[in-house]
């Protein structure tokens, strides 16, 4: 067994706990958390079966963990009977009907809608009616394509209600993206809106969704939300409007008794090879997970208000915006605008008029506000707040240093999240009031999570002051059971790379303290702007082009996303004479219609050759260093079939956007 990290010696990068936090916190003090961790290691069953009795059980689980790491078959809680919708309203709706569960925070600045817990029950109930009423039963999948509107959150629980399974697909995604998705999750309905706002721009949803579905013969029904007054086509039979559906049905709807292993959700998410994959959440394990750590990683308190940012379309919108605050009888704020919409003072806006308590944001975000500097920040008063924490993306030192003195005054601790998709919630975090911080480190792993550092040939490093592949040791509740449909592929996935650990994708550094810092992705993903995205894909996207030979994508460091998105591409013969400013413009149009505008590449280069082995293998490395700058250290270029590609491209490199830290 693994002990509890070690203790610490202060340096002066050590940012004290906040006494401030302290005396509400839930654990209080490194010493609690270091005896919890350990008891959650050697003791995982008894730690999550405690956990557990956070939520209300139909019937209570006979089995808490029952694993075949052989086969990668993990389940939590068997035995169990529960329904998240049950746990994440009704029991509130009736302790304490009149508190708001959800506060929409419209696009234009200065508009609120608050939905009480009572209100959320008769809404989530007339939606489920509505559902049922178009053939959704148990086990079916809804696939949800909706702006940030309060019938996001009203569809995910109604199905949750129903026991079926919803898909979530962002609304930046393409019609190509959406139709993949419905085709891959089998879904039997479509929600959708007629339009979306968002900052200065109205995202067409339902004209993209009409490209998604035309000709497929499994929708049953596209339901409609009426998010403005635009008219848009409405098919007779297929397509209905949301609230005309909704008034015609009752509020009350009963809860399925759902078994902690049926599924709850799919999340596509983008892997180094190949299409999106369908990860799938199951019922008990994930909630348990998700109210479990928005209770300690957020030291959820029952007057705040959590003010997360993401959309519903990532796993942070799902865990930390609704599942997790709402299992906790939170008050959570539905945002349905940018940071920068009027100006850059919107989020400090909407903290101050709903006193928002915590702000969970992204990095990418944080870089593009302190780019307008801190006025914005400085007229706001922000006295509400009492924590701060971001997530998705490495977090640079002088970013979490702005977001602690700036925005939080010193007076509120931030967090540091690292998790996944495929994690369900957060796995290496600070425990706000708790854990002394490092800027730019995620710290510590949380309870009953065992991060491991492996080398190149699966060897696992001991000590501390090491480097590695990040890996998870044993499974934790909140983990993906599968790929929906593909569970061979989730093993080749996740367990391949090193037999029997799972193989996370990202690089790690633990420190001398014992301190983990997530360096970024390993493999052929890039993180975006804190979005996910797979070379492949955009590789596949450009090859789609008619004149386009091939291509090669890699990430390069930049400013506000992060990782900038650079494509080496070459033409077809008969295409060599286009203009290369048109070629540019029609590659980038290619892939902003293929998967959406979050995949646009930055930069794409057209050049006459790709740098590839004898073998015919692109070396990738290689371009990753010119396009980020890198020159200095090409590696071998010897193995080069046609070194003159090489010249070419040196003599095309431009100088890059460089990290701020
Ligand atoms: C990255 C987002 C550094 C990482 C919740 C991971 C992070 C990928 C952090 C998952 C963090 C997430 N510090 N990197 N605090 N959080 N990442 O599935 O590369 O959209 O593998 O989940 O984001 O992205 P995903």
């Amino acid at each position: 067994m693994r002990s509890a990290p070690g203790p610490m010696a202060p340096s002066q990068d050590l940012f004290a706990p906040k006494d401030s936090i302290r005396r509400t916190a839930h654990i209080q003090s490194l010493e609690e958390y270091q005896r919890l961790y350990r008891q959650s290691i050697e003791q995982p069953e008894e730690f999550w079966a405690e956990q557990a009795k956070a939520l209300t059980w139909f019937h209570p689980p006979h089995t808490i963990l029952d694993a075949d790491p052989n086969q990668v078959d993990f389940s939590w809680f068997n035995g169990g009977r529960l329904n998240a919708s049950f746990n994440c309203v009704d029991r509130h709706a009736k302790t304490r009907p009149g508190k708001p569960a959800i506060i929409w925070a419209k696009n234009e600045p200065g508009e609120y809608e608050v939905i009480t817990f009572r209100d959320l029950q008769h809404h989530v109930g007339r939606v489920a009616n509505v559902l049922k009423a178009h053939g959704v039963r148990k086990g079916d999948r809804v696939c949800i394509y909706l702006p940030m509107v309060p019938e996001l959150a009203y569809t995910m629980l109604a199905c949750a209600r129903l026991g079926a399974v919803h898909s979530v697909v962002f609304a930046g995604f393409s019609a190509e993206s959406l139709r993949e998705r419905i085709l891959d999750s089998g879904a039997k309905v479509l929600v959708t809106a007629n339009e979306g706002p968002r900052g200065p721009k109205r995202i067409p949803t339902k004209a993209i969704a009409d490209e998604a579905v035309e000709g497929l013969s499994q929708l049953e029904a596209v339901l409609v939300v009426r998010r403005t007054a635009t008219e848009v086509n409405m098919q007779p039979g297929r397509d209905f409007w949301l609230d005309a559906e909704m008034a015609r049905h009752r509020g009350t709807c009963p809860a399925e008794w759902m078994d902690s292993e049926d599924p709850l959700f799919i999340l596509y998410a983008s892997g180094s090879t190949g299409k999106p994959k369908g990860v799938l959440h199951t019922t008990g394990g994930y909630l348990v997970y998700a109210a479990t750590t928005h209770r300690y990683v957020f030291d959820a308190q029952p007057d705040d208000v959590h003010f997360c940012t993401a959309d519903m379309g990532w796993i942070t919108g799902h865990t930390y915006l609704l599942y997790g605050p709402l299992l906790n009888g939170t008050t959570t704020v539905l945002f349905e605008s940018i940071p920068t919409y009027p100006d850059a003072g919107r989020l400090w806006r909407v903290v101050d008029d709903l006193k928002a308590t915590i702000l969970y944001t992204a990095p990418t975000a944080l870089r593009a506000l302190i780019r307008e500097g801190d006025t914005w920040v400085l007229k706001s008063s922000r006295q509400s707040l009492r924590l701060l924490a971001t997530a998705g993306e490495p977090i640079n030192p002088e970013v979490w240093r702005w977001f602690h003195d700036v925005v939080g005054e010193g007076r509120c601790p931030v967090v540091d999240t690292w998790w996944q998709t495929e994690t369900g919630g957060v796995l290496i975090t600070p425990l706000p009031g708790v854990t002394p911080c490092k800027p730019g480190s995620a710290t510590l792993p949380f309870f009953g999570v065992e991060p491991l550092l492996v080398d190149d040939e699966g060897r696992v490093i001991q000590g501390n002051g090491v480097s590695g592949n990040l890996c998870l040791a044993r499974t934790w509740p909140g983990q993906a059971r599968t790929l929906y449909g593909h569970h061979q592929r989730f093993v080749e996935t996740y367990y391949s790379r090193f037999p029997r650990l799972y193989f996370t994708g990202d690089g790690c550094r633990r420190d001398e303290d014992g301190y983990y810092w997530i360096t970024g992705r390993v493999d052929d993903v890039l993180n975006v702007s804190g979005h996910r995205l797979g070379t492949a894909e955009v590789e596949s996207a450009l090859v789609a082009h008619e004149a386009v030979a091939e291509a090669a994508v890699v990430g390069f460091p930049h400013d506000i996303k992060g990782t900038g998105v650079c494509a080496f591409v070459t033409v077809k013969p008969e295409w060599q004479e286009a203009s290369t400013e048109q070629m540019v413009g029609a590659l980038k149009e290619q892939v902003r219609h293929a998967i959406g505008p979050i995949a646009t590449p930055d930069r794409i280069v057209i050049v006459s050759g790709l740098p590839k082995t004898r073998s015919g293998k692109i070396l990738r490395r290689m371009l990753r260093k010119i396009a980020s700058g890198e020159l200095d250290n090409l590696g071998d270029t010897t193995t080069l079939a046609d070194p003159s590609v090489l010249d070419e491209l040196l003599a095309r490199q431009q100088p890059v956007a460089r990290p701020r830290s």
